[in-house]
């Protein structure tokens, strides 16, 4: 029998760090002790996992991390730029899901279908992309091995969850006081969200791109190995509680057919196919939230390109858009037996 691994989750209480609490107890993760970590808003609340509860406790100074265990983070920016590398000094391994590390040259961004070899070379610190990203390359990526990518304009489409649980909150408060001719103060999302789309997701970046978009372009290239790729994005946040849509327009190096496309990208790993217009089948975020492939529909010629196909992707951007991903890159260490 091979060894169990401590886990150790900070921001356990967040939706990030509760769907990887689910996504634990489903699989068959060889788990050691499991330590949950939150605010000190959080201290001393119990969360159930399997048969048994488990308190959290509050992330401060004195909070170490002991060598060889696994730290996954998902809270906020500043928590991963501190206590990212405390967990890499201490011989943990940490997962971060904060834009933080995932640009940073000697951090692997690792999407385990597409960049497996990746996590070879890590300090520590391994980051998983963007939620938005991921779906996107999920998609990309199989196709790319046969017909190189040279260009995608993509349209996302971002459900609140994204944006952590208070956002969540907000859109089903809002919601609701909205119905009942209310009125509605946002104080989370930057504008009212309820029957809304707000596009501006991140903070205002160059050329008059959100930080979003361009973790897309930039995410992307990396993950791909593909600094050259052109890309552009528009992200929009929509009142859609869990899992992200997006409609990407890309452009091959060669002509590639909508039948070519599928066949390719059927049976992939991750990978399910949705796509029979006349029948109305193509993803949805709410039908897919809750489950792990990314769902690929709508597969057509871009008419505007003779070597562009035009697709919808959706998947649950808790799920393989963050928590799934974090753990598959564990599992992969633990199999290629890097810890
Ligand atoms: P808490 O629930 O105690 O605030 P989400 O993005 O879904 O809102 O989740 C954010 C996660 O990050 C939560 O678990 C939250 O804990 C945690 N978090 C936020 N700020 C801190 C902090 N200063 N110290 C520790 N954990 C934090």
């Amino acid at each position: 029998m091979g060894r169990n691994y401590n886990v150790t989750v900070v921001g356990a209480t967040g939706m990030v760090g509760e769907e990887l609490l689910r996504i634990l107890a489903e699989r068959s993760f060889p788990l050691g002790n499991l330590r949950l970590i939150a605010s000190a808003r959080s201290a001393g609340w119990k969360i159930q996992f399997r048969d048994r509860d488990i308190a959290v406790e509050a992330l401060s100074e004195r909070t170490t991390f002991q060598k060889g265990e696994f730290v996954f983070i998902s809270a906020t920016d500043e928590i991963s730029r501190k206590y990212a590398p405390l967990a890499a000094q201490a011989g943990a391994l940490a997962i971060d899901d904060s834009g933080v590390w995932r640009m940073n040259p000697e951090v692997p961004l690792v999407v385990p279908e597409i960049n497996p070899d990746d996590v070879t070379s890590h300090n520590g610190i391994l980051a998983i992309p963007n939620c938005s990203t991921t779906p996107v390359v999920m998609a990309l990526w199989p196709i790319h091995k046969h017909n190189p990518v040279k260009r995608f304009v993509a349209a996302t489409y971002q459900s609140v969850s994204g944006a952590g649980r208070a956002a969540f909150e907000e859109l089903k408060r809002t919601t609701a006081a909205s119905l009942a001719g209310e009125a509605v103060n946002p104080n989370v999302h930057r504008h009212r969200i309820a029957f809304n789309l707000i596009p501006d997701i991140g903070s205002p970046s160059k050329e008059g791109y959100t930080s979003e978009e361009l973790k897309l372009v930039n995410e992307t290239r990396k993950i791909m190995h593909a600094p050259d790729m052109q890309i552009a994005a528009t992200c929009v946040r929509v009142p859609v509680l869990v899992s992200h849509s997006a409609a990407v327009f890309a452009e091959f190096s060669d002509p590639i057919s909508p039948e070519e496309f599928r066949k390719i990208l059927s049976g992939q790993p991750g990978v399910v196919i949705e796509d029979d217009l006349t029948h109305r089948v193509y993803p949805r975020p709410y039908e897919s939230s809750g489950k792990d492939p990314v769902f690929v529909g709508r597969i057509r010629r871009d008419l505007s390109h003779p070597n562009g196909i035009a697709f919808w992707v959706v998947g649950d951007n808790l799920r393989k858009g963050a928590a799934l991903n974090a753990l598959q890159i564990a599992e992969l260490l633990i199999a290629r037996g890097h810890v």
